[in-house]
């Protein structure tokens, strides 16, 4: 356990597009309830409220969330990621960092989010080793989409993965490679 904090977990800055001022910042506690409204907006699966504060209050994972301020200056908190660390592997799914989902209030799609929220969670991950990896539905077309621009490739397809099945039965292991740095 740790004191949670954006300096402790240190994640992305600010992102500006589509005249959204946009802060990806490690979730608090008290982000859970718009967390739970926004997989309900997303239609996804609610997540289990003792295992999301763990979750945050966790130095081995990260749990992000974006919170978007237009031009009237009012924000809110409009999507929400996490991370997940594996001990062990599982078939052709290495032990190491995962995304562990990452979801956008629909109003505020295709501006942005989903990357931001993804961006933060990679520089975390990179911070930490070279390497990350992620579960998707073979279905979720615009997941696949959204993970293109970092490299992921798809290493396995299964109907499940460690704890995750799929909504359709079958699944895809995708991994990536930190970037290097130019010199
Ligand atoms: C997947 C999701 C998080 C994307 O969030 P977002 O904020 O709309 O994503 P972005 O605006 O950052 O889009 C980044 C890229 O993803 C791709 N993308 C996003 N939405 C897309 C769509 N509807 N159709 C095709 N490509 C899409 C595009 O390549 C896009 O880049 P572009 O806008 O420059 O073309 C969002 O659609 C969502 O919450 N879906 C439901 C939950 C879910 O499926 N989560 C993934 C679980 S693994």
């Amino acid at each position: 356990m740790k004191a949670s904090g954006f300096s402790s977990k240190n994640p992305a800055p600010s992102f500006e597009r589509a005249g959204l001022e946009l802060e990806v910042r490690p979730a608090k506690v008290s982000d859970i309830a718009h967390i739970f409204d926004i997989q309900a907006q997303a239609g996804r699966s609610l997540p289990d409220a003792t295992t999301l504060t763990p979750a945050i209050d966790d130095d081995a994972r990260l749990v992000v969330v974006a919170f978007a301020r237009g031009t009237s200056g009012v924000g809110d908190v409009v999507g929400w990621g996490k991370t997940h660390y594996w001990d062990h592997p599982d078939g052709p799914a290495s032990e190491g960092r995962y995304l562990g989902g990452v979801a956008v209030r629909p109003d505020y799609r295709r501006s942005g989010v989903g990357t931001a929220l993804t961006q933060a969670r990679l520089d975390w991950i990179w911070r930490r080793t070279s390497e990350a990896w992620y579960v998707v539905n073979a279905s979720n077309l615009v997941s696949i989409e959204l993970h293109r621009r970092w490299g992921f490739v798809e290493v396995a397809r299964a109907s499940g993965s460690h704890t995750t099945t799929f909504d359709d039965g079958v699944g895809i292991l995708m991994r990536a490679a930190r970037p290097t740095i130019p010199k």
